[in-house]
């Protein structure tokens, strides 16, 4: 029987709730920890070690080197800090700095899995590290809009009390300010959103959309302003983008995809909604968008060919 492995780079606040949801989720069989800073690493993996007793089903913790990546099915990439300037745009340099010190040297050790990019800004940072390692663009994937859109779900669950399980909504663009909420295609128990809303008139009818997808959009520093870091909603992000890839569900979720003329757009990574499977991103889901979205999403694709451009000088 083949055993699931995952690699992560970078157990800080993100890296270390990435392994935790994976733990408690049963997502991967076994797990290993790499930091820069190797006391982190080691003791993140003991801190993890004791839920085992406590869960279903197990997970062999380790932490190790990037050299004992190689063998890995899938590694995320969760370095680096996001500083408190509230622009993810900011952390770039820094960003690809870093993952230049590593993603070279895992593919020449031979490395065959995927490649889940979660450091910002992420819809650049994925672009790189496809090109350092050259990889097909379905094994470079970046978690994206995918935390964006759980916000979105969360949001509309909360004013509407519905499960946001029952709620089909994305948010599209860069994992950052120009990201755009679908409302024209989303549904709210099986019914279009915007239908939903005028049945609902004299309640939820009101809400102002602009109003809820800046609400979305500004998610992070929310939750950054008291504890100067985001964490849960993120580790969740990526248990669920790996088990969709270990299970072979491919089921649609909202990722940074690499677009090739979906949405009119090619040589980006940018959040999208797109089928996941064994071999990573199988599809891009093209969704029918209103003019707004239309005009927003393009913007965002703008915004990210830009920063591609700059973090090549
Ligand atoms: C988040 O959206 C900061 O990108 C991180 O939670």
């Amino acid at each position: 029987m083949k055993t699931r492995k995952v690699g992560i780079i970078g157990v800080g606040h993100v890296g270390s709730h990435c392994a935790l949801a994976m733990i408690l989720q049963g997502a991967c069989d076994e797990l290993t920890l790499v930091d820069i800073d190797k006391q982190k690493a080691k003791s993140q993996a003991i801190d993890c070690m004791d839920t085992i007793s406590f869960l279903p089903h197990r997970t062999i913790i380790k932490d190790g080197e990037i050299d004992d990546l190689t063998d890995m099915d899938i590694i995320v990439i969760s370095v680096g800090n996001l500083t408190a300037d509230k622009n993810r745009l900011n952390e770039l340099k820094g960003s690809i700095e870093m993952v230049k010190s590593f993603v070279p040297q895992i593919v020449k050790n031979g490395f065959k899995g995927i490649f889940v990019v979660i450091t910002n800004p992420v819809d650049i940072v994925t672009y790189y590290v496809q090109k350092l390692s050259g990889f097909p663009h379905n094994r470079v994937i970046g978690t994206g809009t995918g935390l964006d859109s759980a916000r979105l779900r969360k949001v509309l669950s909360q004013t509407t009390n519905v499960d946001p399980r029952s709620i089909q909504a994305f948010m599209l663009g860069e994992h950052g300010d120009s990201q755009v909420a679908n409302f024209s295609t989303g549904t709210i128990n099986c019914k279009p959103i915007l239908d939903y809303l005028k049945e609902n008139e004299d309640t939820i009818g009101k809400l102002d959309l602009d109003q809820l997808e800046h609400k979305v959009a500004q998610g992070a520093w929310d939750i950054y302003a008291g504890k100067n870091c985001t964490e849960y909603g993120i580790g969740c992000t990526c248990s669920d983008l790996v088990q969709n890839i270990f299970h072979n569900e491919r089921r649609v979720i909202a990722c940074s995809a690499y677009l090739q003329g979906e949405y009119d757009y090619e040589g980006i990574y940018i959040g999208v909604p797109a089928i996941i499977g064994k071999d990573g991103l199988e599809t891009i889901i093209e969704l029918p968008l209103d003019e707004r979205e239309r005009t927003k999403f393009k913007k965002s694709c703008e915004i990210m060919s830009s920063y591609i451009e700059m973090a090549k000088n």
